[in-house]
């Protein structure tokens, strides 16, 4: 994929996130992704690609846009898997809450873990500490491992952990060993992400959320040379038979990062819409808006903080609309 892609994929989220910013503290969550997804939806017509959405909105029968299969894009080449969370963090939005981002991943085709909708058990960490996970390692282990790695003692580290009962033990644990813990009621890719950005203050992010937020999280990490490790975590008998009709056929499976994402030919995009770890949110003035975005391209590691103002004069489209 050409460079010149990355600035098409920073349009997209931005988009996403200009439309459902509209929605903060609304207390409607279907109506900000509705919002997310239609704008996501109409800009990705623009993008020149031939693109396959292999994680989105749900299957065919169940959305409407961004469904599994669906094909974006002009239709040219390159030919892409598309992973989209048009909003992630629905929860976030709707409560007017910290950390709700539009994000998208782009990679060659044929190339992106199909993840079904259903939990995956993560583990994730940058640059520096790639190489000293082990999701199946007791979490002393790998708080121990990755506090070396970093050259910090265990204490200064800083591990986001989504606060759930499934979690209890784990945070527990965590606690005994003396690491800080940051809980997290939703969206778990910006703090994944954030691990492997200089300076965010995030070391670490484990514990179980869903998995095609992971592999989202994953197409971010392989782009900056950071490590997530994963194992689906399937509920019932339904979520394995929902992962085998995707080709999963070992869903016990230790999945890394090359299982996960399997190629460094990736785009890797989002932009904030309310204030996270990673991003700043959308900011409205009187005749536009701000956003801040994040876009990165695997074959080469650049990211590149992108801030860009949209005046809705020339935008229309961003002006006020479909809020009552
Ligand atoms: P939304 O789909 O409502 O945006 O929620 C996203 C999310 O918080 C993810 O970030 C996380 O992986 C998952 O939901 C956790 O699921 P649950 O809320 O069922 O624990």
């Amino acid at each position: 994929m050409e460079r010149e892609l990355a600035m098409e994929f920073a349009r997209v989220t931005e988009a996403a996130a200009l439309a459902s910013a509209r929605w903060v503290g609304m207390g409607k969550k279907d109506a900000a992704d509705d919002a997310a997804v239609e704008a996501m939806r109409s800009l990705f017509d623009t993008v020149h690609m031939d693109g396959t959405v292999v994680i989105g909105e749900g299957e065919m029968d169940e959305a409407p846009m961004l469904y599994i299969g669906e094909k974006l894009g002009t239709g040219e080449k390159p030919e892409v898997d598309v992973a989209v969370d048009p909003l992630e963090g629905t929860n976030l939005v709707a409560k007017g809450m910290p950390g709700a981002i539009a994000v998208l991943a782009v990679t060659k085709r044929y190339c992106l873990l199909h993840a079904p909708d259903m939990y995956m058990d993560k583990i994730a960490v940058g640059p520096q500490a790639a190489g000293r996970i082990d999701l199946d390692a007791p979490v002393a282990d790998n708080l121990r491992s990755v506090a070396e790695a970093l050259n910090k003692e265990v204490q200064d580290l800083t591990v986001v952990i989504m606060d759930r009962p499934r979690h209890y033990g784990l945070i527990r644990q965590v606690r005994e060993c003396g690491a800080r813990i940051r809980l997290i009621t939703d969206g778990d890719v910006a703090p994944a992400v954030a691990c492997g950005i200089e300076g965010s203050g995030i070391d670490m992010m484990i514990g179980i959320g869903g998995a095609p937020e992971g592999v989202l999280a994953a197409a971010a990490l392989r782009c900056m040379g950071g490590e997530m490790q994963a194992r689906l975590w399937p509920e019932n008998d339904n979520d394995i038979e929902r992962a085998g009709k995707l080709g999963i056929v070992n869903i016990n499976k230790l999945l890394t990062l090359n299982d996960l994402v399997g190629t460094d030919d990736i785009f890797f995009a989002a932009t904030g819409i309310t204030e996270g770890p990673l991003l700043r949110g959308v900011i409205f003035s009187g005749d536009g808006a701000t956003t801040h975005s994040l876009v990165m391209r695997g074959k080469t590691g650049t990211v590149r903080f992108i801030e860009a103002r949209h005046y809705f004069d020339k935008k229309p489209k961003y002006a006020i609309k479909g809020v009552n």
